[in-house]
């Protein structure tokens, strides 16, 4: 039973009034809220258990060292990753996504050869393959994208050409919400036996992600965006894949045995976690996945498409208002314009009336270029969210259109 008063009862910050009324928190596609327990986790460890892992014999770092490598395994089970060695921990997608892209770069790009990203991409999966590309003298291709927001797929075979090395797509699209057919993808792909990378940011926290069912060959997320800390990531990859790329960091954990000679790696997944990690952070982020499963992805699917349905039918009925992103396939984000109005200076009033959303290009530029417009408005939900708050939304946008006008 979905009961959005006990769910919301567990976020503290949720209570919160910003200037008069209490919080609307429609900022989620740029980071969650964190239900206690994951704060309550993060402190206990701190206050009593902190020390570093896979380092020493002494009782502290075993525990930390348990409960690191028990997350661990809950994101492989969490995502449906066959071996829990195909986990990597980063600090986050952005980092995840460099890590592949410098890696394979180097053991698999060459000069002409080829990277193709899908045009709905956050910048931070642009520029980690620009940055590769410029390296190795590759070229970038893209998908390209319609007025709805959908990627266009009927030149796919073309763009999988003998020079592709590599197709790069978010799951969800950040600015829009569209979710993309990324299995359809990956299967075209796989056809021309070329590897495939999903940006699952915008997806864990509003589906039920089964990396083994979709093949990809990369799946990166952040904590952060699904009720975990800050600072911590997964990058998933095949276990064929991860053993044949060079690590990306030299350091501490990563290595088997050094000399000045030769050094040897440790095996996966400790060959890209050099340093210390937030080992603290993977912990936290276990309780949120935990937390997620004891509501359910399926009810929280449901239960977000009715607000997104909700939202998207309140704002259609305002003229002044225009959806960017209107594909059938949709998460709980929904961007906007409105007309005469610099996206910022709405986001500037929303906040005035106690109402948190982003405005901007929301890194992705050249999706607002496509539209020709600096930017949207963007109320992303989370399962948290109520009708009510939709109602408020709607009403306080009602009243900041003829300051507009
Ligand atoms: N990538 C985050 C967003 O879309 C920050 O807002």
């Amino acid at each position: 039973m979905f009961d959005v008063t006990a769910i919301r009862s567990d976020f503290p910050i949720l209570n919160r009034t910003v200037y008069k009324r209490p919080l609307v928190y429609f900022d989620n596609g740029a980071t969650t809220q964190k239900p206690k327990i994951v704060l309550d986790v993060l402190e206990k460890y701190y206050l009593e258990n902190n020390s570093n892992i896979h380092r020493a014999v002494h009782h502290l770092s075993q525990q930390c060292t348990d409960a690191y490598e028990a997350s661990r395994k809950t994101i492989q089970q969490y995502i449906g990753a066959k071996k829990v060695e195909e986990i990597v921990f980063t600090s986050g997608t952005t980092e995840s996504i460099n890590l592949v892209a410098f890696s394979f770069g180097e053991a698999f790009v060459n000069s002409g050869d080829e990277i193709l990203i899908s045009y709905l991409e956050h910048h931070s999966n642009i520029v980690p393959w620009q940055l590769m590309a410029e390296r190795k003298g590759a070229v970038i291709k893209t998908i390209p994208m319609n007025e709805k927001g959908e990627l266009v797929l009927d030149d796919l075979e073309k763009l999988l050409t003998k020079k592709t090395k590599i197709v790069t797509l978010g799951h969800v699209s950040n600015a829009l919400g569209t979710i993309n057919p990324v299995k359809q993808i990956i299967e075209k792909a796989h056809q021309k036996n070329i590897p495939v990378l999903v940006d699952g940011a915008q997806a864990v926290q509003h589906m039920k992600v089964d990396v083994q069912d979709l093949d990809a060959d990369f799946y990166v997320f952040s904590g952060h965006k699904v009720f975990g800390p800050t600072g911590i990531g997964v990058l998933y990859g095949k276990e064929e894949w991860l053993e044949n790329l060079p690590p990306y960091k030299g350091g501490g954990d990563m290595i088997k045995r050094v000399s000045f000679e030769k050094t040897t790696y440790a095996d996966l997944p400790l060959k890209f976690e050099a340093g210390t990690t937030h080992y603290i952070g993977a912990i936290g982020l276990k309780v949120a996945l935990d937390y997620v499963q004891s509501i359910g992805l399926n009810a929280i699917s449901a239960y977000e498409n009715e607000l997104r349905l909700y939202l998207e039918k309140a704002l259609n009925s305002i003229e002044e208002i225009k959806i960017y992103g209107t594909s059938e396939y949709k998460a709980a984000t929904v961007s906007f314009g409105l007309k005469g109005a610099h996206p910022s200076d709405v986001g500037t009033l929303l906040n005035r009336l106690d109402i948190a959303v982003r405005t901007g290009s929301h890194c992705t530029q050249p999706l607002m270029e496509y539209y020709g417009i600096p930017g949207t408005v963007r109320a992303s939900l989370a399962f948290y969210n109520t009708k009510e708050e939709i109602d408020y939304f709607v009403e306080s946008l009602k009243r900041v259109i003829p300051m507009f006008s």
